[in-house]
């Protein structure tokens, strides 16, 4: 929640902050604010409520200078609403010298304030923030040296934060500070860059130092020094963004999320690529670290995620436990720490994360690796802080997914999960090796068929115009199609902001049946006639069921069946596959029906209300 970009060099620090707030602006975008240093002129803040494109008005009617040094901010508010006060950057001092933009929860904040206003500081905003520039602003003038009065107020600070501060008085230097939020840097030649994720500078450089917890970054022109809190030196590790600019802008479609539907197949392709070998046997050297004793000798998998990315669990689990034999319990990371889970030596924790930076993904991971808990994380972001701080990682290469609504990273999540199930049952002997093969190579199929998907999705796309005044959609399913039932209601939920409901179609009779009624839209995932045990002639059932009710049905099924055309008012046929698999193919029409449903209500679908990205609070 919250981008943050930072910036000294010789380029327009204006553009560079623009255009990094332009790519990060899926993180928040309650209102947006930039402050620069220009030699004559000194600290200069413009900030806005509203979208980015408000900030950008403002300094079309109110320009700044070209400058060398600055940083910007785009909001998801906390404390305080989205007004212009409640903008970042926020000023601290009499003479307002020294301009912060922050990242986080300053959970202290009550107290700091308190003690400032009895010293006689006026603030000038409702946020938690302010309070941090003043005692910076403060401490400066005590000490006259920045980084020290920086290093010592970030101390003083509890909650989350990522802090980025300039002043006008130490016009060569901008401070940064992380702890429990996400921070980067952005190594250039003459330049240097900081931000919430490698988007907010990879138009300008792929050499990117990811910040560690409880760590100040002094950045200028021709340097950058990491410190911990307690003022030891760090020697940093720079990695290169594989990400390039491009993959992070629109391309000519009409919204991120519609790109991002369209990058599935490549999703799917780039995650398997050098893993799945062409005769089905899976590779996975980023967990060599876990032997094939480790992996035997397993009592139990828990997967912990958010939202979509929980759905990817679901469905991880069937696959895990059909073909690897271990149990798995999938929770939500924020009720997770909360039970008193048994976790033991042999507990296997997977953390899935599109950002990597979900604080309540981040909480678990911690709590279980205190308690002895090997930590394997899914994620699709280099540098992200769930990656640094698991014992393993498997990426998804997913690239840079900007729209709020997850999409090309939930079906590159789903594909890591089938990958570790495979392996897990290679390692542990519970397939036959052609059994395995064959899945493998099933599975090497799927970005083909994901493409097809694709190619029929005109249908759907009529059905979500035409259900623009939908007051709520139901969504059934059944094994696998469970979570993408889920899946679908979120979707609509946070895109087109109706009520929405998934349900595993056998619980509709202990009690959802009662909201059918004449009218009422219900999309049934249907699961594969094909299947030895086959839920179909089930599903069938609860199609009718419903249908009896007055319920107009759509069911997304799979080509070749035969039976379901009887049941329903209208059908979207997916290819054949491996019933395990077709949750890929399956959820592509709901994020399409949602995105049209969305567009047709003259709703944002990158950046639907109240949402953020990242959710980096608890
Ligand atoms: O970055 P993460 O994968 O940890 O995010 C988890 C959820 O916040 C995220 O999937 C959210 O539910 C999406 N907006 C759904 O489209």
């Amino acid at each position: 929640m919250c981008g943050i970009v930072g910036y000294v060099g010789p380029k327009s620090t204006l553009d560079v902050l623009l255009g990094g707030l332009r790519r990060l602006e899926y993180r928040g975008y309650d209102s947006a604010g930039v402050s620069v240093i220009d030699p004559v002129e000194g600290l200069l803040t413009r900030k806005k409520a509203g979208k980015l494109d408000a900030l950008i008005s403002e300094v079309t009617e109110h320009p700044l200078p070209i400058s060398h040094i600055g940083i910007g901010h785009t909001r998801w508010a906390t404390h305080g609403a989205p007004t212009d006060g409640n903008a970042h950057p926020h000023l601290g001092g009499p003479h307002q010298k020294l301009a912060l933009i922050h990242n986080g929860i300053i959970e202290n904040f009550a107290e700091l304030k308190a003690e400032l206003t009895a010293a006689g500081t006026r603030f000038s905003s409702e946020t938690d923030t302010e309070v941090a520039a003043h005692l910076i602003a403060r401490e400066f003038e005590n000490t006259g040296d920045l980084p020290t009065a920086f290093a010592s107020v970030v101390n003083r600070l509890h909650g989350a934060f990522t802090i980025l501060v300039i002043h006008e008085d130490a016009p060569d230097v901008v401070l940064a500070a992380r702890r429990n939020a996400p921070l980067v840097v952005g190594l250039g030649d003459g330049e240097n860059f900081l931000g919430s994720d490698v988007a907010a500078f990879v138009e300008h450089t792929k050499r990117a130092i990811s910040v560690g917890q409880d760590q100040i970054v002094t950045l200028r022109r021709d340097s950058v020094e990491i410190h911990t809190f307690a003022g030891d030196k760090v020697t940093p590790e720079e990695f290169v963004v594989d990400w390039d600019a491009s993959a992070a802008s629109k391309g000519g479609w009409s919204s991120f999320m519609a790109k991002e539907i369209a990058d599935q197949p490549q999703a799917v392709a780039d995650t398997l690529m050098g893993r799945l070998s062409s005769s089905g046997t899976v590779t996975l050297t980023e967990i060599d670290g876990l032997s094939k004793a480790d992996i035997a000798s397993l009592d139990r998998i828990m997967i912990v995620a958010c939202g979509t990315a929980s759905y990817a669990g679901d469905i991880a689990k069937y696959a895990i436990e059909k073909w690897a034999r271990v149990p798995v319990q999938v929770e939500l990371s924020h009720e997770f720490r909360y039970r008193d889970p048994i976790i033991t030596p042999n507990t296997l924790v997977v953390a899935i994360s599109q950002s990597g930076e979900t604080m309540d993904t981040l909480m678990a991971t911690r709590y279980a690796a205190e308690r002895g808990a090997k930590v394997l994380a899914i994620c699709n972001t280099q540098g992200a802080t769930l990656a640094r701080e698991s014992d393993a990682v498997i990426y998804t290469h997913a690239g840079p997914e900007v729209a709020v609504a997850s999409t090309k990273a939930l079906v590159a999540q789903i594909t890591a999960g089938y990958l570790l199930a495979l392996f897990m049952a290679q390692q542990r002997d519970t397939l036959s090796s052609a059994a395995a093969g064959e899945l493998g190579r099933e599975l090497l199929t799927m970005p083909a068929k994901v493409s097809t998907v694709l190619e029929r999705l005109e249908a759907v796309a009529t059905l979500g115009r035409d259900m623009a005044d939908a007051k709520s959609v139901l969504f059934l399913g059944r094994n696998v199609g469970f979570p993408v039932a889920m899946e679908g209601a979120l979707k609509l939920k946070e895109l087109a902001y109706i009520h929405a409901e998934g349900f595993a179609a056998g619980e509709l009779k202990h009690g959802p049946i009662a909201l059918i009624e004449t009218g009422q839209p219900v999309i049934v995932i249907v699961p594969s006639p094909r299947d030895s045990e086959t839920l179909h002639p089930k599903v069938i059932s609860n199609i009718q069921e419903i249908r009896a009710r007055g319920a107009i049905v759509i069911a997304i099924a799979e080509d070749g069946d035969q039976l379901v055309g009887d049941f329903a008012e209208h059908v979207i046929f997916v290819p054949q596959a491996e019933p395990m698999f077709a949750p890929l193919l399956t959820v592509i029409p709901l994020q399409r029906f949602a995105l049209e449903l969305s567009t047709a209500k003259g709703l944002d679908v990158d950046q639907p209300r109240n949402l953020a990205k990242s959710v980096t609070v608890e």
